[in-house]
């Protein structure tokens, strides 16, 4: 028996990475029921199909949403209603980023990106604490990342929509002291999924390619996670060479970071004369 044994839960971007993971270790701690979403309706229903072909008593239901669009969410929070569904767990995993200089980034991608990774991960949390705290219990992963933790230029605005995450559950963790929901944030560093592939630009020479010893396997990071979850822990930062680089660079002053970052700004200059002189 777990923690998680016979409770239900929902996981935002299980179609890939992070949130399918989730899904199957979820799955295999003895959650009874599943509500899976992202936009993909394929990929939802085939991990759909390989769950239930391991946990045929577990109750699965899909719900392709985009989470970009108010609408959608109002619709897809609606039908959660409908269904009488209140997630015991709530892991608010659906994000991604975009990689490359504010100055070029497209605006409609930047809106997208704020509402997929801040409105949306906000407005599930206040749907979901009703119940949880109706019932006196309730366990939310808020999913952040390092990128949240120092400013980090070329990841300028996913890094916020990150710095907002980590902030806004160290906050609501505070509040829920003793209500008996837990809030934990995660914060990776770099993981192998499709993240990197999303978050690069295409045509740009700039690409997400994180050194190799910092990368945390996706089973890892959502192991470790759904252990601190059980603990009702704040914060998680799987690896620890990862944990030991925020550690350094949380605790070094504002100055000598804005110095070492800018040391590459010459690479945004370039960038910058290059994109002037092909208009
Ligand atoms: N991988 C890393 O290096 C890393 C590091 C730190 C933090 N993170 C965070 O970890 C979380 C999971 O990312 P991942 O690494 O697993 O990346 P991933 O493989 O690209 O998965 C992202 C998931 O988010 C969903 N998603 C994206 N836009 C959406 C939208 N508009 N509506 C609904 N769902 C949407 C995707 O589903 P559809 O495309 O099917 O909609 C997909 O299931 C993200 O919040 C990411 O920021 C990742």
């Amino acid at each position: 028996m777990s923690t998680f044994t016979g409770k239900s839960a929902l996981v935002t971007g299980a179609s890939a990475g992070l949130g399918g993971e989730f899904a199957l270790q979820l799955a295999a701690l003895g959650v009874n029921h599943l509500v899976l979403t992202a936009r993909r309706t394929d990929r939802l229903e085939s991990l759909k199909a390989s769950l239930l072909g391991i946990y045929s008593g577990l109750h699965i239901d899909t719900i392709p949403t985009d989470l970009s669009d108010p609408e959608a969410l109002t619709q897809f929070i609606g039908a959660m209603d409908e269904a009488g569904f209140s997630p015991d767990i709530l892991i608010n995993n659906a994000g991604f980023g975009d990689l490359g200089t504010f100055e070029t980034s497209e605006p409609a991608r930047i809106e997208s990106m704020l509402a997929v990774n801040i409105v949306a991960l906000t407005r599930l949390t206040r749907w979901a604490l009703t119940g949880m705290l109706k019932s006196g219990s309730g366990w939310i992963c808020n999913v952040g990342s390092t990128a949240g933790l120092i400013p980090i230029p070329s990841f300028a605005v996913y890094g916020a929509t990150k710095a907002y995450v980590n902030s806004f559950s160290e906050a609501l963790r505070i509040e829920l002291h003793r209500s008996g929901v837990y809030v934990t944030a995660l914060c990776p560093g770099p993981v192998e999924t499709e993240f990197g592939e999303v978050a690069s630009r295409a045509n740009s020479k700039r690409q997400f390619e994180p050194p190799a010893f910092l990368c945390v396997h996706k089973a890892d990071v959502v192991a470790q996670t759904l252990t601190a979850l059980a603990r009702g822990q704040g914060r998680v930062i799987p690896g620890l060479p990862v944990r030991f680089g925020m550690l350094l660079a949380e605790s070094t002053p504002r100055w000598i970071l804005r110095f070492v970052f800018n040391l590459m700004s010459g690479d945004f200059r370039k960038e910058r004369q290059a994109a002037l002189g092909k208009q």
